[in-house]
């Protein structure tokens, strides 16, 4: 029956409590921590992002620093029956992201016999570790039973989480002796065929992303924590502290993920809330989380990393930014050719855009060229007198990015290249 309670909430809380002090006194952010039978090198993670936390969007957190990234979620019904766009593009990594540390790849489904097909798959693909989305508020995901509706079956959602651990064992025997070969389409158009980093025996880990309850008020996600870790051998909990109902809105329940830290016999790790790098910072230490995840507050921002990990104080320059956002702009058309990149670097603009330093109406209207130009030509075209601009240190006073909405290129603004 749902609603076993394994652990109240706050059980064994005492003689955690001074382990998580000491821990909490002498972790830092850039310290290296055990994630089952991984060493990921530092505590600052790039959270799941979906429709955003693709192959480019993972490297580019690792280029600036985050210990690790996991992927947009992605259906493990769509990996069991090898779909195609999944298989190929939801699913690509990029072997250069290994570099920084292990990849995940965030699933989610309802059906244990499913996920631990897709589990397998991707395990055998040789992705460092596996995470189940527990928290989705989404009705597309909620309303198939996945996601945040778990939280209303714990017992379904540790046949979901045993199963994927089974199949990630199964799939990391295979990869072992080397059955890894022909799997459709991970790590293929283009970015090369990934290899299997570090894999044993023994499954590579799984973990399982939770909120706190499904409504304001409730903790069935800290019960279900303990449940995932004592009966499903979950490997760690990434756990945001708001209910699903509030969806990404309000602030983050710290005191519940501070008592999750005690009393959880495995790793938390902390999402929500962490804006900033002294928010992060903060959150950090006064939760004892094994580590924090982060997720608007890196949009558009991978410069957050290397704050937290590096001590990079300086804002980043409008050359920085430009150069950031040529370089996702290049990655997009590696990943999903000219034109549908066009489209689908619109969600990315206005994360760059108000951090070029421009003026408010410069801003304003360049964002909006941006969302309505017909290719990437005139995209570039619009930037380029903001670079100028950048290299010839001009002041930025009442210009207009042209564009032309026809299909005419875009002519750069002589106002900005003044
Ligand atoms: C655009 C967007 C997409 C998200 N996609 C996912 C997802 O695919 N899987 C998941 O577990 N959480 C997802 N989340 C939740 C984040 O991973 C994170 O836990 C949440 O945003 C709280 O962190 P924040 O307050 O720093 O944004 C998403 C959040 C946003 C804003």
């Amino acid at each position: 029956m749902d609603g076993q309670r394994a652990n109240p909430p706050g059980a064994g809380r005492r003689p955690l409590k001074l382990k998580r002090q000491l821990m909490s006194s002498t972790a830092r952010l850039d310290e290296s921590w055990s994630l089952g039978s991984l060493r990921v090198p530092n505590r600052v993670i790039l959270a799941p992002l979906a429709g955003i936390g693709n192959w480019f969007v993972r490297l580019q957190a690792k280029r600036f620093g985050a210990g690790m990234a996991v992927s947009e979620m992605v259906s493990s019904h769509a990996v069991h029956y090898r779909n195609e766009k999944t298989c190929n593009e939801m699913l690509r990594i990029d072997p250069r992201e290994r570099a920084g540390g292990p990849v995940a790849i965030q699933l989610f489904g309802e059906d244990p016999h499913i996920m631990r097909s897709a589990a397998a798959h991707v395990a055998t693909a040789g992705v460092d570790a596996i995470d189940i989305n527990m928290g989705c508020p989404v009705p597309k995901v909620r309303n198939t039973g996945a996601g945040a509706a778990l939280l209303d079956h714990p017992d379904l959602a540790v046949q979901v989480a045993r199963a994927a651990v089974e199949g990630a064992r199964e799939g990391s025997e295979r990869a072992a002796r080397g059955i890894g070969a022909g799997v459709t389409g991970v790590g293929g158009g283009g970015a090369g065929v990934i290899g299997v980093g570090g894999v044993g025996v023994g499954g590579i880990p799984i973990t399982c992303k939770l909120r706190s309850g499904l409504r304001p008020g409730e903790d069935s996600g800290f019960e279900l924590a303990h449940r995932l870790v004592a009966e499903a051998g979950v490997a760690a909990i990434g756990f945001h502290p708001r209910s699903a109902a509030v969806h990404h809105k309000g602030v983050p329940d710290y005191q519940l993920a501070t008592r999750l830290v005690e009393s959880l016999p495995a790793p938390v790790i902390l999402t929500g809330g962490m804006d900033d790098a002294r928010g992060a910072r903060e959150a950090f230490a006064a939760t004892g989380a094994a580590a924090v995840m982060l997720a608007r507050g890196a949009l558009g921002n991978p410069w957050l990393f290397s704050e937290l990990l590096d001590g990079r104080e300086a804002r980043p320059s409008r050359q920085d930014v430009l150069d950031e956002l040529s370089w996702t702009i290049e990655r997009a058309v590696e990943h999903l050719g000219e034109q549908r990149a066009t489209r689908y670097l619109r969600k990315f603009y206005p994360w760059y855009v108000p951090r070029l330093q421009l003026d408010g109406t410069i801003a304003r209207e360049l964002q909006e060229s941006l969302q309505s130009v017909p290719t990437l030509a005139h995209v570039r075209e619009l930037l380029e007198p903001v670079r100028l601009s950048t290299s010839e240190r001009t002041r930025f006073s009442g210009a207009k990015p042209a564009h032309s909405s026809s299909g005419e290129p875009a002519r750069p603004s002589s106002a900005l290249a003044r």
